[in-house]
C-alpha cells in the first residue's frame, strides 16, 4: 500500500471518527436545535390540520401532495418522540452521575439525522395545491363521499336496515374480516340514520380490542349532554329517548352493555344497538338477535372500488 492511500486512509478514519465524537459530545445542542425545528414543524402541521378539516366540511378533496406529507410528518414525529425520551433519559441519569454513553450518542447522531428530514418537510410545507372542489353533482350528493355501495356492502347494508325497521330485533351484529370495510359501512348507515332521522339519537361509540367501559359510558353520555356517566344515570336517560341507536365499533370479546355499561336495550324497546366485530362468535356470545355478514371484495366489487 502507497503511503498517499495511507494517508487518505487516516484522513478519512479521522474525519469519521469526528463526526461520531460530536454525535457523543453535543448532543444536547443537536437535540436543542432539532426541537426548534421540530417545533415550527408542528405549529405548521396543526395550522395545515385546521385547514384540511375546514375543506373538508366544504366538501373539498385535499390533494395527495398535503396527505403524504401530513403522513411523513407523523412517521417523524414518532422518531423525534424517540429521541425526546433518550435525551429525557440522559437528563435523568445524569443528575444521579449516571452516565449514558450510549445514549448520548445515539441522541446525537438521530437528532443530526432527523434535522435534515425535518428541514425537508418545513421547505415541502408550502403547497403547490392544498384542496379542490369536487364535481359540482357530487358535491349535492347526499351520500358519503367516501362511501362506495358496491355488491358486497350494499347487500349488508340491507339487511342491517331490515333488521332495523324489524320490531323484534334490538341487537345487531355485523362481522368480517379485518379492512372488508365495517367501519365504512357503520359510519355509513350511520350517517343515513342522522339524515332520515329514523331515530331521535344516533350515538358512535368506538370499543376497540381493549375496551374501557368508563371511555364507552363517557362516549355516550357525551351525546346526551351527562356530566355524570354512571350505568343507572345512563340507562334511565336512555329510556327517556323514545328511539334512540348505538354503533358499537370494533368490539372483541363479550361486553356487559345492559349491567356494566348502561345499554337498556332489552328493556327499551326503542333502543338499538349495532355492533361490529372481526369474529362471527362475537356476535353469538354478544346474543346478537340478528348477525350480519360483511363478505370479503369480489373481483367485481374490487374493480368498482379500485
Ligand atoms: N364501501 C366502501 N367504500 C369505500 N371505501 C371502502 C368501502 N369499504 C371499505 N373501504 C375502504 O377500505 C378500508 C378498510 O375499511 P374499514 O376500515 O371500514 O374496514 P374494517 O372492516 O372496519 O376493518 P377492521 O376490522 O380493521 O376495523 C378503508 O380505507 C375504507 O376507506
Ligand atoms: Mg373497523
Amino acid at each position: 500500500m502507497g503511503s498517499g492511500t495511507g494517508n487518505a486512509i487516516v484522513k478519512y478514519s479521522w474525519k469519521k471518527l469526528k463526526k461520531h465524537a460530536c454525535y457523543f459530545i453535543y448532543y444536547k445542542k443537536k437535540f436543542e436545535k432539532l426541537k426548534e425545528q421540530f417545533d415550527l414543524l408542528k405549529a405548521i402541521t396543526d395550522d395545515t390540520q385546521q385547514k384540511v378539516e375546514i375543506s373538508k366540511r366544504n366538501n373539498e378533496i385535499i390533494s395527495d401532495e398535503v396527505n403524504l406529507w401530513l403522513k411523513k410528518v407523523i412517521e417523524l414525529e414518532e422518531k423525534f418522540n424517540n429521541i425526546k425520551n433518550n435525551f429525557d433519559r440522559i437528563v435523568e441519569n445524569e443528575k444521579y452521575c449516571i452516565p449514558s454513553l450510549i445514549f448520548r450518542y445515539k441522541v446525537g447522531r438521530e437528532a443530526t439525522r432527523k434535522k435534515d428530514k425535518t428541514l425537508k418537510l418545513l421547505d415541502q410545507s408550502k403547497f403547490q395545491s392544498f384542496s379542490h372542489t369536487l364535481d359540482p353533482s357530487a358535491v349535492n350528493h347526499p351520500s358519503n363521499i367516501d362511501f362506495v355501495s358496491f355488491g358486497a356492502t350494499k347487500e349488508a347494508m340491507q339487511k342491517v336496515i331490515d333488521a332495523l325497521n324489524d320490531d323484534k330485533v334490538n341487537l345487531i351484529g355485523i362481522y368480517g374480516m379485518g379492512g372488508v370495510g365495517k367501519t365504512t359501512l357503520m359510519e355509513e348507515i350511520s350517517r343515513k340514520m342522522k339524515e332520515t332521522e329514523t331515530f331521535d339519537m344516533v350515538i358512535d361509540v368506538v370499543v376497540s380490542q381493549n375496551p374501557n367501559i368508563a371511555q364507552i359510558q363517557r362516549d355516550i353520555a357525551d351525546v346526551l349532554g351527562m356530566r355524570e356517566s354512571s350505568n343507572k344515570m345512563l340507562a334511565t336517560r336512555l329510556k327517556q329517548v323514545k328511539k334512540v341507536l348505538i354503533m358499537l365499533d370494533d368490539v372483541w370479546a363479550r361486553l356487559e352493555l345492559v349491567k356494566e355499561v348502561g345499554i337498556p336495550y332489552q328493556e327499551h324497546k326503542g333502543c338499538k344497538v349495532i355492533l361490529t366485530s372481526r369474529k362471527a362468535e362475537t356476535c353469538n356470545v354478544m346474543e346478537a338477535d340478528v348477525s350480519v355478514e360483511v363478505a370479503t371484495l369480489s373481483k367485481e366489487d374490487s374493480w368498482q372500488l379500485f
